[in-house]
């Protein structure tokens, strides 16, 4: 399978890099579109794979398709591969906000998959959310998911609307995680920990709670339970926490995230 990824820039990248790892294609067989001949140039230089910046030499070859480019940048990228496009070939949009219909129309294409990845798909642990247009088939959709899942989980959504919603959650969640580690990292710098220890501190406990949340039938309430005792240290930070109403801010923040995620799409 012959696979081409338009847009050679972070997640492009990731992709292809995931995908020959796994071996799920060779050097050979994995094609990056780039918007310039100096990138394209470039990137073979450091990169597996073969880069083009001429549609011409690489759109019709190719059985999967990735659009990888910036949604403000799609129109364009339409435009420069309409004609060259054949409608057998399944295209995988992780565009934001860039509907199937939209894919669908511009393309004159029928089989389309819109996912949304985050950024730990970088390192192999991330999670995508997908979903498809009708004429996907079942095993198109079992390959799709094969190569999704290179770099971390995926999850199928029947409906699209729920890729708007994944967007506010795991797109855009990692940020969340990171706001709630700065802000962290300060209370420790501010108790007299140097910039590195309150680092350490800080991300082990992100990572060490994670892991033993995942390692566990128990629930995030189950496990609050355990840490703050009756009167105890932990117990005095949540008061402040429930009086800030810090649970509903982050619930209302995501929502913010979604209507943004639906918006971006009209
Ligand atoms: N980053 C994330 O965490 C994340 C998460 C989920 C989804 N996404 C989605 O992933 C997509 C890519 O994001 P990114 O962070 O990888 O952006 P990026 O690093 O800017 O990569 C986009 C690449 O597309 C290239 N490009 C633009 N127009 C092109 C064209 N007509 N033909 C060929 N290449 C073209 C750009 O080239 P130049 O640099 O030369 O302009 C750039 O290398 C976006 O649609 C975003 O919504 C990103």
């Amino acid at each position: 399978m012959k696979i081409l990824i338009l847009g050679g820039g972070n997640m492009g990248l990731t992709y292809a890099q995931s995908f020959l790892r796994s071996r799920i294609v060779t050097s050979d067989q994995m094609m990056v579109l780039c918007r310039t001949y100096e990138k394209a140039n470039q990137l073979s230089a450091t990169h597996e794979g073969r880069f083009f910046s001429d549609p011409r030499l690489c759109v019709s070859e190719a059985d999967l398709c990735i659009l990888a480019v910036k949604p403000q940048d799609a129109a364009k990228l339409f435009d420069e591969i309409r004609d060259l496009v054949e409608p057998g070939q399944v295209f995988i949009s992780i565009m934001a906000g860039v509907r199937l219909e939209t894919i669908m129309q511009a393309l004159g294409v029928q089989k389309v998959i819109r996912a949304m990845p985050n950024l730990p798909a970088q390192i192999g642990a991330g999670v995508t959310a997908f979903t498809s247009s009708d004429m996907v088939t079942r095993i198109e959709l079992v390959m799709v998911q094969n190569l999704l899942s290179t770099t971390g989980k995926t999850v199928y959504v029947e409906q699209e609307s729920q890729i708007d919603a994944a967007t506010a959650i795991s797109g855009s969640g990692p940020a969340y995680v990171y706001f709630f580690m700065n802000a962290m990292i300060e209370a420790a710098k501010s108790m007299g920990f140097s910039a590195s220890e309150a680092e350490l501190l800080v991300s082990q406990t992100f990572t060490g709670a994670v892991d033993l949340y995942n390692k566990s039938d128990l629930s995030c309430e189950n496990w609050i339970a355990k840490v703050a005792s009756k009167g105890g240290t932990t117990e005095a930070a949540l008061r402040v926490f429930n009086a800030e109403n810090l649970h509903e801010g982050i619930i209302e923040g995501a929502q913010a995230a979604r209507r943004r995620a639906v918006e971006l799409g009209k």
